[in-house]
């Protein structure tokens, strides 16, 4: 019996040696655990037989039992270990980031250069204490002509031939009829500057569009000068085109100002001494302006007798094109962003 039951054990013992040598995964190895030491396993069916020995033979079996098992589980957990770690190394290697992959990127869009100049320009105003005003592009002809002195049939309203939505109605030619609407919404002191789009019946070339910007300003108060005029866009000059640009002012005819003037800036390529950009004047023209007339005034429900003021219209294209050396003012419109790209 004593015999059996040892022979049992080492039977046992051989067995698990060539079995746990196969199990390579932690699955294989705890199948074998329960297997072998597990309540219902082989050592605990051998162990059984415990009680069929007699007295003296039960301790000497009990060691080698106790022996066997430790054996077997110190294998076991070797083989645990062996498993484990090859698992791991495995899921590493099947986990692994490929940071080689080029990522994925959104392209990042900027402001169209128009709107970057109308903004760069307003905070030059905002600065000097103007506020921003807006107006409706489909206006009524009484304020983008008559009130303006611009009566039906003036010779004027030739050169900014329109849109016409009907007799009374037409999409703006220019943001003066803005100065309208605010004057008669507000009495002096009035200092606002008027971004926005204008729209002429003009076909479209290197230097015309039919849809182009304005910022149009205009101050009333009482005591306002020529003087103040030209201060403010000397300030305006020098903070788009540098600090050593000049202004000039020619007599012109505007029906809304008395006295008028285009202003010029002295060119950004060469500084007035002439060249192609400025086609050898050594000036550019960027703009229009002059002391509100006093029928415009009257118009607006603001008596002449006490203020004056001066208005202003800055061609917004042709500033951006100096800025950003830009020759032909279809590009603005266009939207071919190779074009729209190189402005971020
Ligand atoms: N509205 C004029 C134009 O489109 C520009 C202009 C001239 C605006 C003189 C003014 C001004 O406010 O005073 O040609």
């Amino acid at each position: 019996m004593k015999v059996d039951l040892n022979q049992d054990l080492m039977q046992l013992q051989e067995e698990f040696l060539q079995a746990i040598d196969l199990a390579v995964s932690t699955q294989q190895v705890e199948e074998l655990r329960i297997r072998y030491l597990g309540k219902k396993g082989k050592l605990t069916a051998i162990l059984r037989g415990m009680g069929a020995l007699s007295a003296d033979e039960r301790p000497l079996a009990g060691r080698l039992a106790n022996q066997v098992r430790a054996d077997l589980e110190t294998q076991l957990t070797t083989a645990r270990l062996r498993a484990e770690k090859k698992e791991s190394a495995a899921r590493l290697a099947s986990e692994k980031l490929d940071i080689t992959l080029p990522g994925r990127s959104t392209p990042v869009g900027c402001r169209h250069p128009l709107t970057q100049i109308i903004d760069e320009i307003c905070d030059v105003f905002i600065g000097l204490g103007y506020s921003i005003a807006e107006g409706p592009e489909i206006e009524l002809d009484k304020y983008n002509f008559e009130l303006l002195r611009l009566p039906p049939g003036h010779p004027a309203r030739d050169t900014q031939d329109t849109f016409y939505v009907s007799d009374a109605i037409l999409l703006r030619t220019q943001t003066s009829p803005v100065q309208i609407r605010v004057m008669q919404q507000n009495q002096p002191p009035i200092k606002i500057v008027c971004p926005g789009k204008v729209y002429r019946s003009d076909t479209p070339d290197a230097t015309h569009s039919p849809i182009f910007h304005q910022i149009e300003g205009l101050v009333v108060d009482q005591g306002v000068t020529m003087g103040d005029l030209v201060g403010s866009l000397q300030l305006f000059a020098r903070k788009l085109f540098g600090e050593q640009t000049e202004i000039r002012l020619r007599p012109h005819h505007f029906p809304f100002t008395e006295p008028s003037c285009e202003v010029d800036i002295s060119c950004w390529t060469c500084g007035g001494s002439g060249c192609r950009t400025c086609k050898n004047e050594g000036w550019i023209e960027v703009l229009g302006a002059g002391m509100v007339h006093p029928e415009v005034l009257t118009n607006c429900g603001i008596d002449p007798d006490v203020y004056s003021g001066f208005a202003f219209g800055i061609g917004v294209e042709r500033t951006a094109m100096g800025r950003f050396g830009i020759d032909d003012i279809r590009n603005f419109f266009e939207n071919d962003v190779r074009f729209l790209g190189q402005f971020r």
